[in-house]
């Protein structure tokens, strides 16, 4: 503090630089303030004020309605399995397009969403109500508006939370607002705000930190780009967020997608909460439950979160004075004991209000109104789920919009390119481990060998929620928008002075000045990502499958390892970039490597990769290595997160640079126990 007043009166004197100045001022980007700790669930003020004149048109809709049509306010249906027609005859809320539907096809253009937009509104707008209620439709932008074909996609939120940037991050958030405009959607089931104890999760990703106050920090940046919202007001003018999922899915045992988060409660308040406390302060008006599960306290019943009346209810509503509206996740209510599908009393009645009934929303209603008539909801629940919904269709200027291919943006297709942000974003994600003997930067004149699966793979460089939902089946031409980083080389170095061989054979790395090995994990997404056996994938678990249950990198892709034993110890130096998912064990690949880069899933933007492994044209160091690791990085096969015991092998927060070099001993390489984890 003293050494800014200083400066500051100097500067005032003339005697000191304003880069003096902005030097020393902590830099309100990437400065994460500390999560604060508290003695209950926290009262939250947002900026979206009550308006009278929404709470009195509210409360005339909603007395105007009946049950029917209250109900069918609170479903959301698939669009592949509800025509705009069925949407107008049953008073459907709001349509999503989950991970694998695209109602106009994969690669349709922007006006075939808009379409599709268009033809839901239309028939919202033309129901029997005496005042019309306008449709929603969601999907989930995790990294850009990833449904739609042609878009830029951003680094996965764990690449983001390498930048701990703030204003970065809100520049994404706002780009894909765009992107979500130009297909015709204005509402998104993003951002997971877990904070993710075990990275055995499969979801690790879409996290942004295993560190709450780095969650806290960028999960309310990314909610005020998306909402546009800066400051007090009763509506916002970009889309519908939704903070998820409420709460602990990051904290399950085993790291286990929908399983049992043992948390005491207040860890689940001063670990797990801090997202919904800052997401709610940034505006966010639609919270997700999580399909996991609660262990309770003494006086407080676990179960699913999905039935957690006191989680849902009154902690989330009551105590931090939530007023939007919980969506349940896909199906999620069919988990709930003594429930279906379709009939699920225990959660309306916990409080969720708006339930993703993908296929059978048509059953849904039919069920709800029939536990409403015989008395196991009350009506006055259905009218508080109803006016939430309301609410938030209000303060997101629904009423006033006109159908979506009218509105700002609509069909702009260069607002889904955001290439230059997209690669700053990738340079300012990447986490430099190792760089013995300054091996990097490469010159530009250097002659390389390229190899590893993730050379040229844009589906490896997106990862999970890219186009589809595992995005496992996918190729390069599903990203027209994108470089991958085998490109970007041979754009940095020349095409004649890069040869590749994804498996390094048939190829002598003694004839070149550097080899660049690009490995690591294929697209996964939800359960399919755990590493610990999930029944949830209704297989059963392969033989030889434990020896795969650990972080081992080698063991869970050899085929990396063998790539790296025959470029490694010809004298010629390795680089070796990491294209993941999650932290992993990778002692083995380490050693082998004189340069180690993790990448996490930067997306559609390989550029930003040959950025900061080469010098510019001038032999100058162009960019240099500003991230942190966001998670720990494990020191053996089952150190899976915050909860292991022992040091890590690299703590989080840490990033070597060109400016700050750092060396690295040779590693132990135990390998992993063929029992798996234990834990
Ligand atoms: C999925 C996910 C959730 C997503 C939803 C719609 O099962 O759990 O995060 O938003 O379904 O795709």
């Amino acid at each position: 503090m003293l050494r800014r007043t200083l400066l500051r009166t100097l500067l005032a004197a003339g005697l000191a630089s304003r880069a003096a100045v902005a030097q020393a001022e902590p830099d309100r980007c990437t400065t994460v303030p500390p999560a604060p700790s508290y003695r209950d669930w926290p009262r939250v003020t947002g900026p979206l004020q009550r308006d009278p004149a929404q709470e009195a048109l509210i409360a005339k809709l909603v007395t105007g309605m009946t049950l029917a049509q209250k109900v069918g306010q609170m479903t959301q249906a698939e669009a592949a399995h509800c025509t705009p027609e069925e949407a107008r005859r049953f008073y459907v809320g709001s349509i999503l397009s989950g991970g694998n539907d695209w109602p106009a096809g994969r690669t349709a253009p922007p006006a075939g969403w808009l379409k599709v937009a268009d033809a839901y509104w239309d028939a919202s707008m033309s129901t029997d109500l005496p005042i019309h209620v306008p449709i929603l439709y969601g999907v989930d932008a995790v990294h850009g508006n990833q449904k739609q074909f042609g878009a830029t996609l951003f680094p996965h939120p764990i690449g983001l939370g390498a930048t701990r940037d703030a204003c970065l991050v809100e520049r994404i958030g706002a780009a894909t607002a765009r992107q979500l405009r130009v297909s015709g959607l204005d509402y998104t089931f993003a951002p997971t705000v877990a904070v993710v104890e075990d990275v055995r999760w499969g979801r690790t990703y879409e996290g942004f930190s295993s560190e709450p106050a780095v969650v806290r920090h960028l999960s309310a940046a990314l909610t005020r780009g998306l909402m546009g919202l800066s400051g007090p007001a009763t509506s916002f003018p970009g889309v519908l967020t939704s903070s998820k999922h409420f709460l602990g899915d990051g904290g399950t045992d085993r790291g286990l997608d929908q399983g049992v988060n043992s948390a005491s409660l207040q860890q689940l308040i001063d670990q797990h909460a801090q997202g919904y406390v800052a997401t709610l302060e940034a505006g966010a008006q639609s919270v997700m439950a999580s399909y996991s599960s609660w262990v309770g306290e003494p006086g407080l019943p676990g179960g699913k979160l999905h039935g957690s009346r006191y989680l849902l209810t009154t902690a989330l509503k009551e105590k931090m004075g939530f007023d939007g509206f919980v969506i349940s996740d896909y199906d999620a209510i069919a988990q709930l004991p003594g429930c279906t599908v379709t009939r699920c009393a225990q959660a309306i009645n916990a409080g969720v209000d708006l339930f993703m009934v993908p296929k059978h929303w048509r059953m849904f209603i039919a069920d709800t109104v029939d536990l409403v008539e015989k008395g196991e909801v009350p009506m006055s629940r259905i009218d508080d789920a109803v006016t939430r919904i309301l609410r938030v269709k209000l303060r997101a200027g629904l009423f006033q919009l006109p159908r979506p291919s009218q509105r700002a943006g609509a069909g702009d297709e260069a607002a889904l390119l955001a290439r230059p942000l997209a690669r700053e974003a990738v340079r300012r994600s990447l986490v430099l481990l190792k760089n013995e003997g300054g091996v990097l930067p490469l010159r530009r004149g250097a002659k390389v060998l390229v190899v590893g699966k993730g050379a040229d793979s844009l589906p490896m460089q997106c990862g999970g929620w890219s186009l589809g939902w595992q995005s496992t089946d996918g190729t390069n031409a599903d990203f027209p928008a994108g470089q991958t980083v085998l490109t970007a080389v041979r754009e940095a170095v020349g095409p004649e002075r890069v040869t590749f061989s994804e498996a390094a054979q048939g190829v002598d790395a003694a004839a070149f000045d550097a080899v660049l090995a690009v490995i690591g994990e294929p697209p996964y997404a939800e359960f399919m990502g755990d590493v610990a056996w999930n029944p949830l994938t209704r297989r059963p678990p392969p033989s030889g499958q434990a020896a795969r249950e650990t972080l081992e990198l080698a063991a869970r892709h050899p085929e990396d390892l063998a790539a790296l034993d025959r470029v490694s110890g010809k004298g010629v130096p390795v680089v070796t970039v990491l294209l993941t998912g999650r932290p992993l064990y990778t002692d083995r690949e380490l050693n082998r490597s004189a340069a180690f880069v993790v990448a996490w899933w930067p997306g559609t933007e390989g550029g930003g990769v040959a950025d900061l492994l080469f010098r510019d044209a001038a032999g100058a160091v162009a960019h240099d290595f500003q991230g942190r690791l966001p998670f720990p990085w494990p020191r053996s096969a089952c150190q899976v997160g915050t909860r292991s015991p022992g040091e890590p092998l690299f703590p989080l927060g840490y990033g070597l640079s060109y400016a700050k070099p750092g060396k690295v001993a040779a590693l132990h390489e135990t390998p992993g126990p063929a029992s798996g984890c234990t834990d």
